[in-house]
């Protein structure tokens, strides 16, 4: 389910290094869901959530940073969708994740796939052709 494929690839080596990490931090809320789920894990969904939500600010700074350096005009529907899956991780947040551990990691899944197939295989892959031809790999 979160497992790289080459498809994933944007052909720019900063943002697939960072699409990977995303990744793999969505493959860890699948082995809680996996392995332990009558389990009380409150501390490591709360960590992971928070390492989701800090990577993904991280990430969308970097993009748009670099769509920013190099003029692509399409800069402010990109920050949009951005911000609209930055607020879909903070409304998950504010659920109480002690009484709703399984619909909150479920919501992070979907979250995270969703967002693969729509973000990283679609939206992301608009600007690539753009920002190669301005020499950025
Ligand atoms: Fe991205
Ligand atoms: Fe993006």
């Amino acid at each position: 389910m979160f497992e790289w494929k080459d498809e994933y690839s944007r052909n720019i080596k900063e943002i697939d290094d960072q699409h990977k990490n995303l990744l793999k931090i969505g493959s860890k809320l699948h082995e809680i869901l996996k392995l332990k789920k009558h389990e009380d894990n409150y501390d490591e969904i709360m960590e992971i959530l928070h390492e989701l939500r800090d990577y993904t600010r991280y990430h969308f700074d970097c993009e748009e940073k670099l769509l920013e350096e190099h003029g692509y005009e399409d800069i402010y529907l990109h920050k949009f969708q951005h911000k609209f899956f930055l607020k879909k991780l903070e409304n998950l947040e504010l659920e109480d994740v002690d009484e709703n551990q399984i619909s909150v990691i479920m919501g992070l899944l979907v979250f995270v796939s969703d967002w693969i197939v729509e973000h990283i295989l679609k939206t992301d892959g608009e600007y690539v052709e753009y920002l190669n031809s301005k020499g950025v790999y």
